[in-house]
């Protein structure tokens, strides 16, 4: 496997999200849920990306399963925190306050089964408390070695300035793919100033740009493509015809659309590293052969025709969640 390097840390090219394996795109199989991640384990992935508020607990105890008969120094962890939950599935916002940053971190080391997390972040950036003392809170755990390494999600130009002002920021996690190229302008300028690196997340656009989305997929309720904007009516219509026309480069390629898609993700610099959200060994496999894909200046320029910069109909997250992400302002 291949290796990046964000900040001050080296992991492997691609890294492993967890989330969907805990209820956030509908039920998941626990035993397949485990599988993959060995099977990435075993395929020299050692990034795995998880939230405390994923299945509320669910994924951090899943991946303590998992890790039950392997070597724990061999894995990275990432962790976000501060979403707060309430009973019946509520999301109820943020909490950055240092008291609830030592509070959120004692519960995830707990069910995570770790004296440490490696890379720690808060989800989003609260705008009650100064991102200041949030990343301060961060920093004594480092201090005191519970924390590795410090991490930024969803934010904008102005709080990773402040944060990386505080402690060394390894890296910005956040929703970047041919469908969602917002960071270009602004964002990732700035952390490559900063040494900052990438994971991106949503390479796959939530399985929307993997080639195996169809208009009369069924998602239930509790699934976030159910809400999601661009799975939506005429979005939906639109965007699929642009994976459509991604298709036919891929194909003619001799890849699949998901690969060209990680593949141009991992094509934008040597400073991301493209999270796949893969729940079974069957995804995850397709997203390793990424990996493989070497595509020249002229496949990247037929991918961009294909789906070129701006071209989504939607926007990324619903209008509620949208107003979290201090990115976006
Ligand atoms: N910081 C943040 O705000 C934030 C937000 C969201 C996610 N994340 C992190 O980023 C990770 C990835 O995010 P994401 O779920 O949006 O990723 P994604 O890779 O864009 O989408 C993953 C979904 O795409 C579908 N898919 C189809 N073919 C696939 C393939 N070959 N490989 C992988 N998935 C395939 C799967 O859905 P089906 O199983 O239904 O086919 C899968 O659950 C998450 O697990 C989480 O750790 C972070």
């Amino acid at each position: 496997m291949r290796e990046r390097t964000l900040g001050s840390l080296t992991t492997s090219a691609l890294g492993l999200g967890c989330m969907s394996m805990s209820g956030m795109y509908g039920p998941a199989d626990e035993t397949e849920g485990i599988a993959t991640i060995h099977a990435a384990l075993d395929a020299g992935i050692t990034l795995l990306d998880t939230g405390d508020f994923y299945g509320m607990g669910h994924n951090e105890m899943l991946i303590r399963d998992a890790l039950r008969d392997r070597d724990r120094d061999q894995v990275t962890i990432s962790v976000k925190f501060g979403a707060l939950r309430g009973p019946g599935q509520i999301w109820a916002g943020y909490d950055g306050r240092p008291a609830a940053v030592r509070n959120f971190l004692a519960y995830s080391l707990r069910r995570l089964g770790t004296d440490h997390i490696d890379v720690y972040r808060m989800a989003r950036v609260d705008p009650a408390v100064p991102i200041e003392d949030t990343i301060g809170a961060i920093a004594e755990m480092v201090q005191a070695g519970h924390v590795r390494h410090i991490g930024l999600s969803e934010a904008g130009p102005e709080a990773i300035r402040r944060a990386a002002a505080v402690h060394p920021i390894v890296d910005l996690q956040i929703e970047y793919s041919l469908l969602s190229r917002g960071i270009e302008q602004e964002i990732l300028p700035v952390c490559r100033e900063l040494g900052i690196g990438i994971t991106a997340y949503g390479v796959l656009s939530r399985g929307l740009l993997s080639g195996h989305w169809t208009r009369d997929r069924q998602v239930g309720a509790d699934d976030f493509r159910a809400r999601g904007p661009r799975f939506q009516g005429e979005n939906l219509d639109h965007n699929l015809a642009l994976v459509e026309a991604l298709r036919g480069v891929a194909e003619s390629r001799g890849v699949s659309v998901a690969q060209a898609a990680i593949a141009w993700v991992l094509a934008r610099g040597e400073d991301i590293v493209p999270l796949v959200g893969a729940r079974t060994r069957e995804r995850l496999n397709e997203a390793l052969g990424a990996l493989d894909v070497a595509f020249t200046e002229e496949d990247l320029a037929a991918v961009e025709q294909a789906v070129p910069a701006g071209a989504a109909a939607g926007d990324r997250y619903p209008t509620a969640q949208m107003a979290h992400l201090d990115s976006e302002r």
